[in-house]
């Protein structure tokens, strides 16, 4: 009955950490508590268990301890623009955990599995848990832009096939009598199959597609600790992966209807055609300097700045605060435009924009803005290129063909910050750059804002 007691609390204080980190200004706390009542939990499964004085507990601590130590260390040195790339690899680990204890179940415990419904979770465990873990895995080394076998069409047919194998012998399992002695090389076969369906599934699918792969991932993670919390009977598990899991889904789909793809389209992968027309070599680009982009600033009524990737890069969040304060002073309204997609991982720009205390009333979604665009006067496009390529529209053989984009190109007059002409992730030429209302402030985010700044306080 106590102990009932304490998990509960647990449970409540993990769903109201996971609540309070929708909120940036209670994420840290959020953080901590979740982390704490991961903590209580463990505490009651040792009391539960009987662990108290033996090794076990002494072996749970030593690799608390280790793990602790070594996420603090990676995250405190890892730099904010590869944030993505360690979420990825936590998301991994998540998986990984669940194919071990799967494995473990059946291998190191040595259960006997006679009953349909352990076998059978125990198989979808060790399905999403592969599937997420190896999933994860390729999606960091693609974040982190190494090399990776180009995307064909043998990795689409791999995978597929590998799917049509698990979802066999998942429903041969529970359909047809099995003999417990075959069922641990039953699931290792799963868990092998289900490995390679990771990478195979990941593989093929890129540019505008990653966004919704990755909340797919995490939504598997979700699914594997709900399993195995049911393996386990731990309720704080099955919580935690009920909301990892139904979260990741619902936010699967929203990435999908924001970037007009459906989740099917996304998992069969699309296979670049490299037929766009569009060419560099065809552009004709015109620069702007610091000092002319601030008094066009300051002749404007109508600013909107689109963060993208870059602002991330160069850090320039609170250089972004700091103009749209001085142009309020001037009465020159801005207001930060966002991309569902714009950055690395859901949600980058506004976590950075709030870090930097901008108001949300003066950040909008794009749909609330796209169809007005126009009335901008200035639209500043601050290290963001595939979010505003106009090619998504109007180039049926660009990769980013059909993903909504922000309509800076509307706008009166469209300045892009960027350091060199080097393309975005997508790796696709940009046709707004050379449009007549189009031109590109070159070199690094912050310092151009700084630069722009300070020839606003002069003007
Ligand atoms: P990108 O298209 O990747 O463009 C970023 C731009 O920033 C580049 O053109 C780069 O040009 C510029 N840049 C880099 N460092 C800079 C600096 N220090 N100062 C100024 N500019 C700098 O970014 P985006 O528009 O945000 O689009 C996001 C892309 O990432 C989409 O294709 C999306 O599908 C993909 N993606 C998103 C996610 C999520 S969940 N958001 C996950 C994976 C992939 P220079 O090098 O010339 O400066």
């Amino acid at each position: 009955m106590m102990m009932n007691f304490v998990y509960l609390f647990a449970t409540v204080g993990l769903i109201q950490g996971l609540k309070f980190m929708g909120d940036p200004a209670r994420a840290k706390v959020g953080n901590m508590l979740a982390a704490a009542s991961v903590v209580l939990a463990l505490v009651a499964v040792v009391v539960a268990t009987g662990w108290a004085g033996s090794t076990n507990l002494i072996l749970l601590i030593v690799l608390l301890a280790v793990g602790t130590l070594i996420g603090r260390t990676w995250s405190n040195r890892v730099a904010m623009t590869a944030m993505p790339q360690l979420v990825s690899i936590f998301n991994a680990l998540g998986g990984a955990c669940a194919v071990v204890l799967g494995l473990n179940e059946v291998y190191g415990t040595g259960t006997v599995v006679e009953s349909k419904l352990l076998g059978s979770v125990l198989i979808l465990t060790n399905l999403f848990g592969g599937a997420a873990f190896t999933g994860s895995m390729v999606a960091y080394l693609k974040l982190d832009g190494r090399k990776l076998p180009r995307p064909a069409q043998i990795h689409k047919v791999l995978a597929r096939t590998l799917l049509v194998v698990l979802l066999v012998g998942l429903v041969y399992y529970i359909a047809m009598p099995v003999d417990p002695s075959i069922y641990p090389a039953l699931l290792l076969g799963i868990s092998v199959a289900a490995l390679a369906y990771g990478v195979f599934l990941t593989l093929p699918i890129g540019g505008a597609d990653m966004p919704v792969l990755i909340s797919l991932l995490n939504a598997l993670t979700g699914v594997a600790t709900l399993m195995a919390g049911l393996l386990f009977h731990d309720p704080v598990m099955i919580i935690g992966g009920i909301l990892v899991g139904a979260t990741g889904i619902l936010l699967t789909l929203q990435m999908c209807s924001a970037m007009n793809r459906s989740l099917a389209g996304v998992l069969a992968g699309k296979i670049v055609s490299g037929k766009s027309t569009a060419s560099e070599a065809d552009q004709d680009i015109r620069s702007i300097s610091a000092v002319e982009t601030a008094s066009l600033l300051a002749f404007s009524k109508q600013v909107a700045v689109v963060p993208g990737y870059g602002m991330a890069v160069s850090q320039a969040q609170r250089e972004c605060f700091a103009l749209q304060e001085m142009l309020k002073e001037s009465g020159v309204d801005l207001h930060f435009i966002i991309h569902p997609v714009a950055g690395r991982m859901p949600g980058h720009m506004n976590v950075l924009l709030a870090e930097a205390n901008i108001p949300y009333e003066s950040v909008l979604e794009m749909s609330e803005v796209n169809n007005t665009m126009e009335h901008y006067d200035t639209v500043l496009v601050i290290g963001a290129n595939d979010v505003v390529n106009p090619a998504a529209e109007n180039d049926a053989d660009s990769p980013i063909y059909g993903m909504p984009i922000i309509r800076a190109y509307k706008a009166k007059q469209v300045i892009v910050m960027k350091r060199s002409m080097a393309k975005g992730y997508s790796g696709v030429v940009n046709t707004l750059f050379d449009r007549q209302n189009c031109k590109v402030l070159f070199g690094d985010a912050k310092e151009s804002l700084s630069a722009i700044i300070t020839e606003l306080k002069r003007i």
